[in-house]
């Protein structure tokens, strides 16, 4: 079942070399540079999956998103149940190397749609591989609540650039919708507007 309304209008695909992607800056000159340069033969070889966001009738990428694997010390969990059950020292989990949005078009629920899409897949891997979730570098402290409010919380030592994680046991309640409060966690206001 889908986790909530799509944003109107909007087509996630994944990446391919016909996605123009020379003018794409979401402001981050690091990751606009990965994009342009390193995203298709990451996503070719599977070392990342990445997937673009289109406006409808547009080519260009509205935003994109990467999507690999990691390994991270258990010791980082906060939550001591967490840590039950784990015969090494670290779990397994999906990683979000990278989630951005065309600077014109940021503000629209186009990165929540990426992130959504991103704790879709990683409760489809959950499926078919223990997972203990899906965790992620926030570029800076700034922008730690756009992820907080999917519900992903900070794990391991303060930084910069904190560790954050969405525990499989919410991404299971948010996809299969077993709280009743998460579609107004993530419903976006765009998606509210478009609704009415
Ligand atoms: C961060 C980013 C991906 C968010 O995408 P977006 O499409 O602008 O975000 P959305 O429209 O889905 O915003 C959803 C919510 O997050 C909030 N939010 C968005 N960007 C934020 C930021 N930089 N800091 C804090 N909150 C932010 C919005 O205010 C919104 O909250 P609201 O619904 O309560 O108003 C986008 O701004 C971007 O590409 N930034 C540059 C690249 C980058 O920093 N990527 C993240 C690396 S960690």
């Amino acid at each position: 079942m889908s986790i909530r309304q799509p944003l109107l209008g909007l087509q996630l695909c994944d990446l391919t070399e016909a996605c123009p992607r020379t003018g794409f800056t979401c402001g981050e000159g690091m990751l606009d540079d990965w994009f342009k340069k390193k995203a298709l033969k990451r996503h070719q070889r599977r070392q990342v999956r990445v997937t673009t966001a289109h406006l409808s009738g547009n080519a260009a990428p509205a935003g994109f998103s990467a999507l690999g694997v990691c390994t991270h010390p258990i010791a980082d969990l906060t939550d001591e149940r967490d840590k039950v059950g784990w015969d090494a020292v670290m779990f397994p989990a999906c990683y979000l190397h990278f989630v951005a949005v065309h600077r014109t078009l940021q503000g629209r629920g186009i990165g929540t749609e990426l992130l959504l899409s991103a704790i879709t897949a990683t409760y489809e891997v959950s499926k078919h591989v223990g997972v203990h979730g899906l965790v992620l570098t926030s570029l800076n402290q700034n922008k730690v609540t756009f992820y907080q409010r999917l519900g992903f919380g900070i794990i391991g030592r303060e930084s910069g650039s904190p560790t954050m994680l969405l525990p499989i046991d919410s991404i299971v309640e948010l996809v299969e919708g077993e709280t009743s409060t998460a579609e107004t966690l993530i419903e976006s206001p765009v998606s509210a507007a478009q609704r009415s």
